[in-house]
C-alpha cells in the first residue's frame, strides 16, 4: 500500500450531492422457499411483509420499513442484492449518473419489489450488486408486541458484511460514497487492513469490508436488543434440532464490541444476531485502530473462529443475473493469525 493504512481510513468522507441514509435490507436467492421460511420464520421469528409465488419479504420486530430480506426462490443460492436507502428520491439520479460515470453498470427499476418505488441497481466496481431506494410501505411498529414477539426476537436490519479481495481500494470506494470508517484491523507494520467497519448511520457499520476471495457477501448483520436474545435464539434452535444451524458464538468480538451469533441458513447464507452497538456519529471520530496480532480483535474472549467462517460466503450475482466469479485475496487474514497463535 503506497498510504498507511492510519492515512488512509483517516480520509475524510467528501461531501456528496446524495445521502445515503442507511443499510437497508439484502435479497438472498433459496432453492427452497418453504425450508427457509421455517428457518427465519418459524425459528428466528422474522415478520412476514408480503409473499408472491417466488418471494417472501421479512422484517424485525422494530422495523417500520416493509422489508429488510427478501427471500427469492431460485436454481442457485446466491446474494442478489443489497440495497440502501437514501434521503429522498431525487438522490436517486445523481447516485445513477455517479456509477455511470464510473462505467459501473446501471439499471432504474419501479416497482420492482411489493412495497417499494422506484429504485437505482448497480453494480460496483468491486462487482457488488448494489440498490439504492427511497420509497418504501411503512407498517406500525411491533416493538412493544410482548405477547406476540417469537425467536430472538430479530428487531432490525444492521449492515452488511463484504468479503473482497481490494480491500484497501474498496474502503476508499465507500469513503467516496460518503461513509465513515469507524473502526479496523492492520497488520503490525501498517501495511495492509484486512477489516474495515464503514458507517454512514451513527453506529459502528452499514457495510463491514473483510479482505477474502471475493466478491462475496460475508453476512446480513442483524440487531437484537440483547446478548440474552442470542442466547435464546440458541437454545430455541437446539430444542428444534437445528444445532447445525449455529456456526459462530456466542462470543463477543473485540472490534465493534458485538455480542454476537453467527448462523447458516438451509442454502449456507450466514446471517449475524448482533448486539452491543455505539454511537459514532461525532464527526471528527476517530476510526478505531487493532492490530492484527491482538488476539482480541475478532474474538474478545480468545475463542478462535472455525474455518468456514473465514472460508466460506454467499456468491452474488452479476449483471446478466449468473453467479459472478471470484478473485483471492493476496492476504490471508487467518494464516496469518494461525501463524501468530503459535
Ligand atoms: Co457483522
Amino acid at each position: 500500500m503506497s498510504v498507511s493504512a492510519p492515512e488512509l481510513v483517516a480520509a475524510k468522507a467528501q461531501p456528496r450531492p446524495y445521502d445515503v441514509v442507511r443499510s437497508a435490507y439484502g435479497e438472498l436467492i433459496v432453492s427452497d422457499l418453504a425450508a427457509s421460511e421455517r428457518f427465519y420464520v418459524d425459528l428466528l421469528g422474522f415478520i412476514v411483509s408480503a409473499r408472491t409465488d417466488d418471494r417472501i419479504y421479512l422484517r424485525g420486530w422494530e422495523e417500520r420499513a416493509h422489508h429488510s430480506i427478501v427471500l427469492q426462490a431460485g436454481p442457485q443460492s446466491a446474494a442478489a442484492r443489497m440495497a440502501f436507502r437514501v434521503r429522498s428520491e431525487d438522490d436517486l439520479e445523481r447516485l445513477a449518473a455517479e456509477f455511470e460515470a464510473l462505467g459501473c453498470p446501471v439499471s432504474r427499476v419501479e416497482s420492482a419489489h411489493v412495497g417499494m418505488g422506484a429504485a437505482v441497481r448497480v453494480w460496483d466496481p468491486f462487482g457488488f450488486p448494489l440498490e439504492f431506494f427511497h420509497e418504501m410501505e411503512q407498517f406500525d411498529t411491533q416493538l412493544q408486541r410482548f405477547d406476540i414477539q417469537r425467536g430472538a426476537p430479530v428487531m432490525r436490519f444492521d449492515h452488511f458484511n463484504l468479503h473482497t479481495p481490494q480491500l484497501e481500494q474498496a474502503l476508499t470506494f465507500w469513503q467516496e460514497l460518503g461513509f465513515r470508517c469507524t473502526e479496523y484491523i492492520a497488520t503490525d507494520d501498517d501495511e495492509r487492513i484486512v477489516f474495515a467497519c464503514m458507517a454512514r448511520k451513527a453506529t459502528v457499520h452499514d457495510v463491514a469490508l473483510s479482505a477474502g476471495r471475493g466478491p462475496r457477501l460475508h453476512h446480513l448483520g442483524f440487531a437484537v436488543a440483547e446478548p440474552l436474545a442470542i442466547l435464546r435464539v440458541c437454545d430455541q434452535l437446539a430444542a428444534a434440532g437445528h444445532t447445525r444451524a449455529i456456526e459462530r458464538g456466542p462470543g463477543r468480538h473485540g472490534a465493534t464490541n458485538a455480542f454476537f451469533l453467527y448462523l447458516r441458513d438451509p442454502d449456507g447464507h450466514r446471517i449475524e444476531l448482533y448486539t452491543g452497538d455505539y454511537y459514532t456519529g461525532d464527526p471528527d471520530l476517530k476510526p478505531r485502530r487493532w492490530s492484527l496480532s491482538d488476539p482480541s480483535c475478532r474474538s474478545f474472549w480468545g475463542t478462535p473462529a472455525p474455518d468456514s467462517w473465514y472460508q466460506e460466503s454467499s456468491v452474488v450475482l452479476s449483471s446478466d443475473g449468473s453467479p459472478s466469479g471470484v478473485v483471492d485475496a493476496t492476504i490471508d487474514e487467518q494464516q496469518i493469525r494461525s501463524e501468530l497463535m503459535v
